[in-house]
């Protein structure tokens, strides 16, 4: 008897535990969970049948991901049929595949589409409804059924598609900054995905769900490895292992691109502790103009398309903190670039050059490096290059105006460097949705020739008509269960993805698709967390670095204020960026200081440099401002800067207390995950808040108010 009681207590124990890990959700399966449809009837009724002629890998995919979706929405399945039958029917094929298609989509239409893009739309014929999804190509074809997945999931009518869709921009890139020991610059996720000492002969399950999921948003490229490279990266050994990882990637339509050290053809020892120059080569030198170096290149690129025939290109940092470039050898950027691109030119690989660099000597003022090095190249690089630059002149900041490099390269490509990974935004503890801050650049007027000259204009390639157009985020991913450390990192990685897709969707109608199939169509849950997370990114300014204040991090970590910090190189110190003095606060960046503001085209030129007219939320970003200074609000700046700090604390207040009213409607293991997270930073919050208030309060001598 009480063998028989104890069995059975073992058993309840186990079932119960299989219980919750069945129901309990780990986040492992991002925004495809494929949770069942409660009136799922119409759906399945729309869909009776699937006819997919394709044989092609990619299309394999596609049938594995309808099968696994539609078993989980539905609960049952729905066969796949060589031939029309059924009165319902999901058809999927490109014109070649098809008779249907072929009479359906017309020449002009699929030209419309592209390489990428697809075509998705109900048609009645001859008493039969289908769905059909085409595309010219393969790739074409699992974007669109993402996208009818993505339509399924959100509960959205199938009576009426009719949706023409291609992307607005070619080059869609993560940039993972993983190095070889698996460890992640700015990673705050885990370890690397990629298993290089595993690498090619174990294949880790995890690279097809990352390339699946990468591809339900569209990204169609990945940068493997840190822009810091180590040069191993290019020997035979690695790039076996890259190989195989490109070999996996390409059915989902992702190509591989690598980062590369500049000194890459050179003897010497790169891992010699904080050196980042030397290579895997036997040359003395590599000077872009040196034949033996170019022709290392020619070899070396060779070598890398006999293995991967459709490899991307190379991303490059250089004669940037600390790493090896052309300058080294009194060449300039175009000089190093141009060897490069020459050596891809055949293939169709490109270089993004990036534009992030300043001065081995301190510079006055920082910001302005990039335009100072950049702009006197405009003309002078090969038509694959990319200039790659961050979104603003400092670094990833929770606020900065615009690079002002975009609009003032007109005859360069300029590639779009996004960061997903918050370095600067509370890591993966801070629940900020980036959409809204992306969104503010992306729509930022440059003025470059007049009105309608926005970012989007320049990256996208319409402003100048370029074909080479290209858009890269810094990844946030690493090997934690739930891919990004934080369930809502989850929300950037998909909503960079589907920005890159089409930089004009708004914030709003991302986060409300990333909720609904995320954490489920509930409509309460949909009407709290949607403005929650728009708002979330403005109160991470307000607690951290309002009214255009940046760079008062804890120096190197990145996470915590330190606004007092003044020790080492002062353009990596707080006291540099915030000058706080008696008088005011703020970095004089206007004609009458450092004139940063001469680097933007007129009008903004002009708004910005006027304290009057300068956007508040920029004010001291370019003007050093005196405490007693009346803002808009009629507040003192000291008073209005109070203000905000309060302001940010109450919006995490409130996003704990919203998340918490929502308890019985989402899963519980996300409940508590995200629940910590939150009591977390609002602790920090208030941390921020604090520490700066009472180091400004220092010079400001007013009492803090709110
Ligand atoms: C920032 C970041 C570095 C990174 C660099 C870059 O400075 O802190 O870790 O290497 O940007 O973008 O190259």
């Amino acid at each position: 008897m009480v063998v028989r009681d104890s069995l059975f207590l073992v058993l309840s124990v186990f079932l119960c535990f299989i219980v919750q890990t069945a129901y309990s959700d780990d986040g492992y399966s991002l925004w495809m969970k494929y949770t069942a449809i409660r009136q799922g009837g119409k759906y399945q009724r729309a869909i009776e049948e699937i006819a997919l002629p394709g044989k092609s890998e990619t299309c394999r995919i596609i049938r594995g991901e309808l099968k696994a979706a539609f078993h989980g929405l539905f609960g049952n399945e729905v066969p796949f049929v060589d031939s029309i039958h059924g009165k319902n029917t999901l058809l999927i094929s490109t014109p070649r595949n098809s008779e249907i298609i072929r009479k359906m989509v017309s020449g002009a239409q699929l030209r419309i589409l592209g390489q990428e893009g697809y075509l998705l739309r109900t048609i009645e014929m001859r008493g039969r409804t289908l769905i059909v999804i085409a595309a010219n190509d393969d790739i074409g074809l699992l974007y669109g059924t993402f996208a009818l997945l993505r339509f399924i999931q959100s509960h959205q009518s199938l009576d009426v598609l009719n949706i023409i869709a291609r992307p607005k921009i070619e080059h869609r890139l993560l940039d993972h900054w993983d190095n070889l020991d698996r460890s992640i610059e700015r990673g705050y996720a885990g370890k690397s995905l990629w298993k290089w000492n595993d690498l090619p002969g174990k294949i880790d399950g995890r690279y097809r769900d990352y390339a699946r999921a990468d591809a339900s948003i569209g990204i169609n490229g990945t940068v493997l490895n840190n822009v810091n490279a180590n040069p191993k990266i290019l020997d035979a050994d690695h790039l076996a292992k890259v190989a195989a990882l490109a070999d996996i990637f390409r059915p989902y339509g992702i190509r591989v691109f690598l980062s590369i050290n500049f000194s890459s053809p050179m003897s010497g020892n790169f891992e010699l502790e904080g050196n980042r120059k030397g290579g895997i080569g036997n040359l003395s030198t590599s000077d872009p103009l040196n034949p033996d170096v170019r022709l290392w290149w020619k070899n070396k690129v060779k070598e890398i398309y006999q293995i991967i025939p459709d490899f991307g290109g190379f991303l490059v940092k250089a004669n940037s903190e600390g790493m090896p470039g052309p300058q080294d050898y009194g060449r300039s950027h175009a000089d190093g670039a141009n060897m490069l691109a020459e050596a891809l030119a055949p293939y169709r690989g490109v270089v993004m050059w990036r534009a992030f660099v300043y001065n081995q000597d301190v510079d006055s003022d920082r910001v302005k490096r990039a335009y100072k090095e950049f702009v006197p190249l405009d003309g002078k690089f090969l038509p694959n290059v990319f200039v790659q630059a961050k979104n603003g002149p400092l670094d990833f900041q929770p606020r900065e105006p615009v690079q002002p490099l975009f609009g003032a390269m007109r005859k360069t490509p300029l590639m779009l460097e996004l960061q997903i990974t918050q370095e600067y935004l509370g890591h993966s503890t801070h629940l900020v949705y980036l959409a809204p801050m992306w969104k503010e650049y992306l729509d930022f007027e440059t003025y470059a020739i007049g009105r309608g000259s926005t970012l989007t204009s320049i990256v996208d390639g319409t402003l100048d008509h370029n074909a080479l157009t290209g858009i890269a985020g810094v990844s946030n991913i690493g090997d934690d269960r739930n891919w990004c450390g934080h369930l809502f990192g989850q929300a950037n990685w998909y909503a960079f993805g589907r920005l890159a897709w089409d930089p004009g969707l708004s914030s709003e109608q991302i986060a409300d698709e990333w909720v609904r199939m995320t954490l489920g169509n509930d409509s309460s849950v949909v009407a709290a967390m949607v403005p929650m997370m728009m708002g979330s990114r403005e109160a991470c300014v307000d607690y951290m670095t309002p009214l255009g204040l940046h760079h008062i991090m804890q120096t190197d970590f990145h996470y915590g204020p330190e606004p007092s910090y003044d020790k080492g190189r002062p353009d990596w110190t707080p006291v540099y960026y915030h000058r706080a003095d008696s008088i005011g606060v703020g970095f004089d960046r206007s004609s009458a200081g450092s004139n940063a503001t001469g680097q933007y085209f007129s009008p903004l030129r002009e708004t910005f440099d006027d304290l009057s007219t300068c956007p508040e939320k920029y004010l001291l970003w370019f003007h050093h401002v005196r405490w007693n200074y009346k803002m808009k609000s009629g507040k003192s700046l000291w008073g209005e800067l109070c203000g905000r700090y309060y302001a940010g604390t109450a919006y995490v207040d409130g996003m704990l207390a919203t998340w918490i009213g929502l308890e019985k409607s989402v899963d519980p293991e996300i409940f508590s995950h995200v629940k910590s997270r939150l009591e977390k930073q609002k602790t920090d919050a208030v941390i921020w808040r604090d520490t700066c208030l009472n180091y400004f309060q220092r010079y400001s001598r007013m009492p803090i108010v709110h």
